[in-house]
């Protein structure tokens, strides 16, 4: 149930003005906090009032105006694209249309159609997903590939370290494989989950590789954003494995 809780003295304070939830017969305590803090998170509000589809819109938009990530023109993969935020904030940046869409997304969620974005519904991870984005993008190289992905939590923390680091070594991966020259990879990782043999080898194929914390991104939560920009060119598979070895 929620309540609005009101002070003494008729006078509305903001604190006053908190909405809090109040835990109901088979709700669990997380996601009571978890509601109570959607319904009084300013992005929450600012997201509808912009007709974003995510919270997480404002991440990609303030690593934008940080790092300028878009331009007019430039082709962009979206992966983990559901419901739509970031492919939103790309689709309007690009300046893509359905005339000429630049963006692809995937995610193995149905979304609904976004103006100007190709949408697959599929895992990242199944064999022939890359093969399908390439196609999307009429076999073009891409200037950005952006991942937010993230498996749900087991609970199983050894576990899902594990599987975080996997989905973003193969966003990498595929990230070398389409990117054009001068190209950039933005992807979701977590503190403890950015190996350093993946920094390293992001090193050797861009110019630049940082960590980015939006605003936006919950202070208290171990999310940040990891930057490679000037991709320094395709090297064959066979090589990067070398390369990596060394
Ligand atoms: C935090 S949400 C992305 C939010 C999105 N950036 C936005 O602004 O709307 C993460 C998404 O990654 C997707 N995802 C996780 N693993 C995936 C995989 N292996 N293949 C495709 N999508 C995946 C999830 O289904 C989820 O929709």
């Amino acid at each position: 149930m929620v309540d609005k809780a009101l002070g003494t003295g008729g006078r509305k304070s903001d604190k006053d003005l908190k909405i809090r939830v109040r835990s109901a017969k088979g709700r669990k305590v997380s996601s009571t906090k978890w509601l109570e803090r959607q319904l009084n998170d300013p992005y929450v509000a600012r997201a509808r009032a912009e007709g974003l589809r995510s919270r997480a819109a404002f991440k990609i938009r303030e690593i934008d105006q940080k790092h300028k990530l878009f331009r007019k023109g430039m082709r962009v993969v979206d992966l983990g694209a559901a419901p739509g935020g970031w492919s939103q904030i790309a689709a309007t940046a690009t300046g893509s249309t359905d005339a000429n869409p630049l963006i692809v997304g995937i995610d193995y969620l149905e979304m609904d159609p976004i103006p100007g974005v190709i949408l697959l519904q599929k895992d990242f991870t199944d064999e022939d997903a890359p093969a399908q984005l390439i196609a999307a993008m009429g076999g073009k190289k891409a200037d950005l590939v952006m991942s937010d992905m993230a498996w749900p939590t087991t609970g199983h923390r050894p576990t899902d370290h594990l599987r975080i680091v996997h989905l973003i070594e193969v966003a990498a991966d595929f990230a070398i494989d389409v990117l054009a020259p001068g190209g950039t990879f933005v992807a979701k990782v977590f503190q403890g989950g950015t190996e350093h043999e993946l920094l390293h080898m992001l090193k050797r194929h861009f110019r630049t590789t940082f960590h980015a914390k939006p605003p936006s991104s919950r202070q208290d939560s171990a999310e940040a954003y990891l930057v490679a920009k000037g991709f320094k060119g395709d090297v064959p598979r066979e090589t990067r494995v070398e390369d990596d070895e060394e």
